[in-house]
């Protein structure tokens, strides 16, 4: 059993793309900026969207977080998207989601220029996706083909059964891995709630995404030997073994899937960090205006 350490790769990435930055820099040229939204202080998001800022100092980047109360309102957000649409220094943002019950994050998400949409939930990006043209790629299936790549992970004519089908993770998971090109080949079985005997499913299975949310939820007796295994889960639960008074929780029970993998991600140290690197990735793209000229 191989662990794939998406912290290392991650850390990688985002050094070439720290090289690419200061050269950049020599050349006159304008420093690539991201700017995050955080709505309310929701514990996780406030985590995530703190390491999305910390990575774009790591890389040389500039940032901005702009915070709102959870009170806010959907015609504020709307206009905050407007203001960093137009606003010119800045090369592609996000909002971090979940967003209160009380804002339509399907408005948002459309509010966003294609071209700034750096997390590539825009419809225009997921259909340019879907058709093979240039696009912003959502950060966790993008960091997840990533992973697969620099671990010569071999896709073409394996199954590969991904399970969940949110539009952020499994969907766009099932649509990159069947694509016709190296990091993809593969008969895609894409499982969610209504699937019949998942485990039927998951023990042909050669890779399996698993992206449900529900910690520990895949256990040996589903999986065949040899499987290569992408944990996306990242439940925090409560822990008193940590100074946060959290630990993050995977949905693959790793202690006793990992002797039957050819290959595992941990969490932490899998999956999470690609999503930064892919999302840094991103911002350098729309930056040198390399996806949208
Ligand atoms: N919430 C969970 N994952 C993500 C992500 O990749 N981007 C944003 N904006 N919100 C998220």
């Amino acid at each position: 059993m191989q662990l794939i350490n998406g912290k290392q790769i991650s850390q990688e990435i985002q050094q070439e793309i720290a090289l690419e930055v200061k050269r950049m820099m020599e050349l006159g040229l304008k420093q690539p900026h991201l700017a995050a939204v955080l709505v309310g202080n929701d514990g996780g998001s406030e985590t995530y969207v703190a390491s999305k800022i910390k990575a774009c100092e790591r890389v040389g980047f500039k940032s901005s977080l702009i915070r709102h109360p959870k009170t806010v309102s959907e015609k504020e957000l709307l206009q905050t998207v407007y203001d960093l649409n137009h606003n010119n220094d800045i090369d592609g943002f996000i909002v971090q989601l979940p967003l209160p019950d009380h804002i339509n994050e399907q408005k948002i998400i459309e509010a966003l220029l294609p071209n700034k949409d750096i997390d590539g939930f825009h419809p225009i990006n997921i259909g340019r996706m879907i058709l093979n043209l240039p696009c912003f790629i959502s950060a966790t299936p993008f960091g997840i083909i990533q992973l697969l790549e620099r671990y010569n992970i071999e896709t073409t004519g394996k199954n590969c059964v991904v399970i969940g089908r949110s539009h952020i993770v499994g969907l766009p998971m099932s649509i990159l891995l069947s694509k016709n090109n190296s990091s993809g080949n593969c008969t895609v079985t894409l499982c969610h709630s209504k699937t019949k005997n998942l485990k039927f499913h998951t023990s042909h299975a050669d890779i399996i995404i698993c992206a449900l949310g529900i910690p520990e939820f895949l256990t040996a007796d589903m999986v065949k030997e040899g499987v290569v295994i992408i944990d996306v889960g990242t439940t925090r639960v409560k822990s008193n073994e940590t100074t946060s008074g959290y630990k993050l929780k995977g949905d693959v029970k790793f202690d006793e899937v990992a002797s039957k993998c050819s290959y595992i991600t941990p969490v932490p140290g899998g999956v999470g960090p690609m999503t930064i690197a892919a999302l840094i990735h991103n911002t350098l793209l729309a930056a040198k205006k390399e996806i949208y000229p």
